[in-house]
């Protein structure tokens, strides 16, 4: 299956990449807004990784993942939804904010995967965001994928947990701040395991 990483030449969509690469079981294309600055990000990870514009690299993706930084989220989102067509899209993106007080999660009543399921044609669904980079970089992470929406990836040693609708993104993309405070406080890579799940 081919997957579009778009913002895979950034920590964690390059992360991710890696991790799909290691797996072996898909074509994974690296996306940018430089398709050269993708391209150096395939060469770097290997495995027959390819680098392109974002919009080209989800043409014919069977699925995407937009891993751009939160700010560019929905600007992208709205730049390759032409070009995405139907193809389900991945946001793991948090649009939280940081303060003098500590990260907060976004005040907007909408999670910003609800605002790119309104600028996007195919299902959008949301996850992921309590992995850091650094912990998805080598092994499979020692916690739970949390999604809403639809299925998960083998990217963790823990559960694909499916989390509802995609409302609950709200909840998804403000947890993030909360691990970001966690991070911040404990100098670590704090991830999230869900207890009481029978396999
Ligand atoms: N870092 C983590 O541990 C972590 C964990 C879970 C989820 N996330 C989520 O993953 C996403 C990426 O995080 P990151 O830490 O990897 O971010 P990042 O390294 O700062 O940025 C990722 C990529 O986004 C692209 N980008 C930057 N500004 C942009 C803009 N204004 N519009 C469109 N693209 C832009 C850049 O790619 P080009 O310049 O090549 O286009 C960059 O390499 C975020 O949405 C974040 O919430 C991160």
């Amino acid at each position: 299956m081919k997957v579009a990483v778009l913002g895979g030449t950034g920590s964690f969509g390059k992360a991710l990449a890696g991790r799909l690469v290691a797996l072996g079981e898909d074509q994974v294309v690296i996306g940018s807004r430089e398709a050269s600055r993708a391209q150096v990000t395939a060469a770097e990870l290997g495995g027959g990784a390819v680098g392109a514009t974002n919009e080209d690299a989800v043409r014919d993706a069977a699925f995407a993942v937009l891993a751009v930084k939160a700010d560019g989220a929905l600007d992208t989102a709205r730049a390759i939804a032409d070009a995405l067509g139907e193809t389900p899209l991945l946001s793991v993106a948090s649009a939280i904010a940081f303060s003098n007080t500590g990260v907060k999660p976004d005040p907007d009543a909408l999670s910003l995967a609800e605002r790119i399921q309104q600028v996007v044609h195919g299902p959008v669904v949301a996850g992921l965001h309590s992995i850091a980079a650094a912990n998805l970089d080598a092994e499979p992470a020692d916690e739970d994928a949390l999604i809403c929406g639809d299925d998960a990836a083998k990217l963790v040693a823990g559960h694909a947990i499916d989390a509802g609708p995609l409302a609950s993104a709200r909840t998804l993309e403000g947890l993030t701040a909360v691990i970001v405070n966690v991070n911040r406080r404990y100098k670590a890579h704090a991830g999230v395991r869900i207890t009481g799940l029978r396999s």
